[in-house]
């Protein structure tokens, strides 16, 4: 899809129109910086059009003349099963960074996990409003500073930690290389960065990724991170039944099937294709979340049939925030939440629980 500016409707209709206003608001560098995936970016399409490949089998003649989505995550109520997904450095969207994304998650009573590489610091995000917050973890080479981070988001009430475990070094983004993208100064790691990070001739992301994540943690990492903080800890990036394992024996409070939006493994699979997996392999113990692809509230029904318990997401909702900051986030997130109550409707769904794996037929169904 492109458009001239002039054709774009003032106010979009849905996620993708969001998209396409981003990209003409955006300086190219920031809009390659949040819209690109690794290497030849087939997981990046993969993860979107995989959705289109599951289809629906709804039932008719089912009272749907209402229809709640609200549903309780680690046993906080929010509207709908959509969340915001961590993403880095807001204020390169909108100068109100992820203060406005927070009030926006405020406004439509869902979550936020704030990202480690957030451009406004951990306070300023929790003064701004009364969302409920998550922080988001990259295990920094120095365990004082990543104690220190830990501690922070515990004092200024955030709920829960969400472990990054897909980036021990940094996915090769060949857009960010060729356009010699800079992280600018991050508050929140104020005085911690190196001078190479802080002044690169290229590109700086990868040695900020370097310096910044430990590439040798491992599972057994866990127990000390449970050790410093009595916050629930969601590991973040499984794609497999192997380690969906490892985190319930790890002590994890929940997983988030994700691959980091196909920023790092090229050719990993789809997320919703990855899911169903994860899900059987977890047994019930813990929630399982996923991310990855969601730009339509079908989409959402789609992950929770294969048995998600929500779902994140992250480009829109930077779309919504560079288009039209915080109510574009406001409007992306209602959106996404409009068209799945739609969904939930369409199919015979008057709630979450009514939502099963019946509703939906996937490749492997058809085999
Ligand atoms: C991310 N993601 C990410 N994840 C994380 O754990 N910490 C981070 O700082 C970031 N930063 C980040 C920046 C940008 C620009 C993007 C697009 C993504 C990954 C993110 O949390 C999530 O997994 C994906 O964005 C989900 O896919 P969609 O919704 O973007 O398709």
């Amino acid at each position: 899809m492109s458009m001239f500016p002039g054709e774009m409707a003032a106010e979009p209709v849905n996620v993708n129109e969001f998209q396409e206003l981003a990209r003409l608001t955006l300086p190219k560098m920031y809009y390659d910086f949040y819209s690109g995936g690794a290497e030849d970016q087939q997981t990046l399409k993969e993860n979107v059009e995989a959705f289109s490949r599951i289809t629906f089998r709804p039932r008719v003649l089912v009272d749907v003349s209402r229809i709640d989505t609200s549903t309780s995550i680690l046993s906080y109520n929010i509207s709908a099963p959509i969340i915001i997904a961590p993403t880095a450095i807001h204020q390169m969207a909108h100068p109100e960074g992820e203060v406005a994304t927070a009030r926006a998650a405020a406004a439509c009573n869902t979550i936020m996990v704030l990202s480690y590489s957030s451009s406004c610091t951990i306070e300023e995000v929790a003064a701004s409003c009364n969302a409920v917050r998550f922080y988001q973890l990259y295990v920094y080479k120095r365990r004082d500073i990543t104690r220190t981070l830990v501690n922070r988001a515990e004092r200024n009430g955030f709920k829960a930690i969400v472990l990054t475990a897909d980036t021990p070094r940094l996915g090769r983004r060949e857009k960010d290389i060729k356009n010699k993208m800079i992280v600018p100064p991050l508050k929140n790691l104020e005085g911690l960065l190196t001078a190479k990070v802080v002044s690169d001739a290229g590109s700086n992301l990868e040695a900020f990724a370097n310096e910044t994540m430990d590439a040798s943690l491992c599972w057994e990492d866990i127990g000390w991170l449970r050790f410093i903080t009595n916050l629930p800890i969601l590991i973040k990036g499984i794609l497999t039944r192997e380690d969906a394992k490892k985190a319930v024996q790890a002590g994890a409070a929940g997983i988030i099937v994700s691959n980091h939006g196909a920023r790092q493994l090229d050719y990993s699979p789809a997320t919703i294709s990855a899911l169903e997996e994860v899900v059987n392999a977890v047994e019930g113990k813990i929630p399982v979340f996923m991310d990855g692809g969601v730009r339509r509230g079908t989409d959402v029904f789609k992950a929770l049939a294969l048995g998600a318990k929500a779902v994140l997401v992250g480009r829109p909702v930077i779309y919504g925030l560079a288009a039209k900051g915080e109510h574009g986030v406001r409007r992306v997130i209602e959106m996404l939440k409009d068209e799945f109550e739609l969904a939930m409707a369409l199919s015979g769904c008057p709630s979450l629980k009514h939502i099963t794996r019946n509703h939906v037929r996937t490749e492997r169904d058809r085999l």
